[in-house]
């Protein structure tokens, strides 16, 4: 494989309007990420993602956008987002910026044209279609009810696969793709060293547009069908790889779901659209088509089926981007963890499974002190609109009110937005003013302040984890080296050897509250990482590992 510079780099996402908030009028800032670089730099970390700062209504947060070129006074001016590549960059860290470009804002002005005319120049920019012919297909938008919407002040409807704020673009017209090309290049131009790229499976659709098969009371069909039928992405991939970053050797990570199994070489191969996508399968474990209200919790087993499928799916292929959580997930310690079992000595476990895995670790904001989901009371104190959503597909399902709210305390997207914890003050010390979203309680215990320094705890976990995977002495193994799956068959262990051309390192992690015995696969040389100060060595070839102990063991060859 050959090497490209971000193989051995570890990427954290910044949610900026919760991250920190420099003047005070609680929402975060760019300014404020330039105050953290430093926390970033002492964590270790080379890339960061950050999630969109354009201007924008904030329908959904940011991932509905106004205005390509200009950010959102909220989030700063353009002169901070230049200081912030040049602040990272002295720091040698890299800025990926996020690129939604499956919609954008119904207040774009593109769209804006289209209302106004939607026969002239833009009205083909959008998926429109005329009112009196009724809805075009059944499709669910993502965020719930059908993506068809009156096209207002026109007899035309058009098409939106999220919030009716979010209006797909239409990749088929020529004009769009240019458009989006040349936005792309204008930020490369600028220094960002790549995008993660939002929603990116959908910009093709399967058409002719048609109904599919009800799949809710609602009388509507998962966009995810639709996907499963849509044919060509990749022409639209290739182009815009070739128009835009390739020519910037930038790094590029895809939010793709529901690919086809035999697309991912094309995908994240070494010629492929991306450099990366993110590894999803362990988000999806128990997942239920109904919805939240039927997912099913995860296991220790479920996690490690999953994380070694998609090892051995991407092994020979690529790299994936390995997550526990996002900014559209909850918390991954209360997802993955037993709910009464989560405690430093798990929430480390867990980080060691996910980060030594093949690909490119990912951290999100809050991840590296163990951030966990927070309390919402009722449905009114939410924010997140795919909790509504979810919220009354529960109701619609016949469940109660509190079960309802079960679920959406459980998988909310708030869970991961609610400020980040520096430390014990108000607020988390993530605002001066009145926060955006509540603090999560928990802050008052959790955060960065009390972590630092502190040698056992998460944070400087995480530096360890971080600090092994870039000493260049593991090269071989950690990053460019096969994952094995280890004693596979063990319950409640998650072992797996990374093994290069010359060193072998096995990774143990004992995913459970119950001490186990484990057979070692050979000597060993070092413990090059504890989370326990204990390491029990049996005399026959066997270590003792504590309930929820971890360790990194190099092997002698
Ligand atoms: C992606 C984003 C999510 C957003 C959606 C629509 O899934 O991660 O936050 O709501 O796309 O842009
Ligand atoms: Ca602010």
């Amino acid at each position: 494989m050959e090497k490209q510079w971000w193989h051995n780099k570890v990427a954290y996402q910044i949610y900026p309007k919760s991250f920190y908030d420099h003047n005070g009028d609680g929402i975060g800032d760019i300014p404020g990420i330039i105050e953290k670089l430093d926390h970033l730099a002492y964590l270790g970390v080379d890339i960061l993602w950050i999630s969109p700062v354009y201007q924008s209504p904030l329908a959904d947060q940011g991932y509905d956008i106004s205005d390509y070129y200009a950010i959102d006074p909220r989030f700063g001016t353009m002169e901070d987002m230049d200081r912030l590549i040049a602040e990272a960059k002295k720091r040698q860290i890299y800025i990926l910026m996020d690129l939604v470009i499956n919609h954008c804002s119904d207040e774009h002005v593109w769209f804006q044209k289209a209302m106004a005319d939607p026969e002239g120049e833009y009205g083909n920019f959008f998926y429109l279609a005329d009112q009196k012919d009724g809805r075009p297909c059944n499709w669910r938008s993502y965020f719930g009810g059908s993506v068809w919407e009156p096209l207002p002040g026109t007899d035309k409807q058009y098409l939106h696969m999220f919030h009716k704020k979010q209006p797909d673009l239409n990749w088929e017209e020529p004009r769009v793709r240019q458009e989006i090309y040349k936005m792309i290049n204008w930020w490369l131009e600028k220094g960002v060293a790549g995008f993660r790229l939002d929603a990116i499976i959908n910009i093709k659709k399967a058409l002719p547009m048609k109904d599919y098969p009800a799949d809710r009371p609602d009388g509507l069909a998962d966009p995810g069908v639709m996907l499963a039928h849509a044919e060509g992405i990749g022409a639209f991939l290739k182009e815009m790889k070739e128009e835009t970053f390739q020519k910037y050797h930038a790094f590029t990570v895809g939010e793709v779901f529901n690919e086809k199994p035999e697309e991912l070489a094309a995908f994240i191969g070494e010629d492929g659209y991306f450099s990366s996508m993110f590894d999803f399968r362990e988000t999806a474990i128990g997942s239920s088509p109904k919805g939240w209200y039927d997912n099913r919790p995860v296991t220790g087993e479920g996690y490690k089926a999953a994380c070694f499928e998609s090892q051995e799916r991407s092994a020979d292929i690529g790299f994936y981007s390995n997550i526990i959580e996002n900014h559209d997930e909850p918390r991954g310690v209360s997802r993955y963890l037993p709910k009464d079992q989560v405690c430093e000595a798990s929430k480390k476990m867990l980080a060691g499974s996910y980060f030594m895995l093949r690909g490119i670790p990912f951290i999100y904001q809050g991840q590296e002190i163990g951030m966990e989901n927070t309390d919402i009371p009722s449905i009114d104190q939410v924010d997140d609109i795919s909790s509504r959503a979810e919220y009354e597909a529960a109701l619609q399902a016949g469940l109660s009110e509190e079960k309802a709210m079960e679920a959406v305390r459980d998988y909310s997207r708030d869970n991961a937005r609610t400020p980040m914890q520096w430390n014990g003050e108000r607020h988390g010390g993530f605002t001066k003013g009145t926060p955006w979203i509540k603090a999560a309680p928990s802050y008052r215990l959790i955060n960065v302040e009390e972590q630092r320094g502190r040698k056992d705890s998460v944070l400087e976990f995480y530096r360890s984890l971080i600090a092994l995977r870039k000493d260049p002495k593991y090269e071989d193994s950690l990053i460019y080296g096969a994952c094995i799956p280890y004693l596979r068959e063990q319950k409640g262990l998650m072992a797996y050897l990374r093994k290069g051309e010359i060193h072998t390192l096995l990774v143990m992690g004992n995913y459970q509250g119950a001490p186990q015995k484990v057979e070692l696969s050979g000597t060993y040389e070092k413990v090059l990482i504890n989370n326990m100060d204990r390491f029990d060595e049996e005399e026959d070839g066997k270590i003792c590992l504590m309930g929820w102990q971890y360790v990194i063991l190099e092997m002698r060859s």
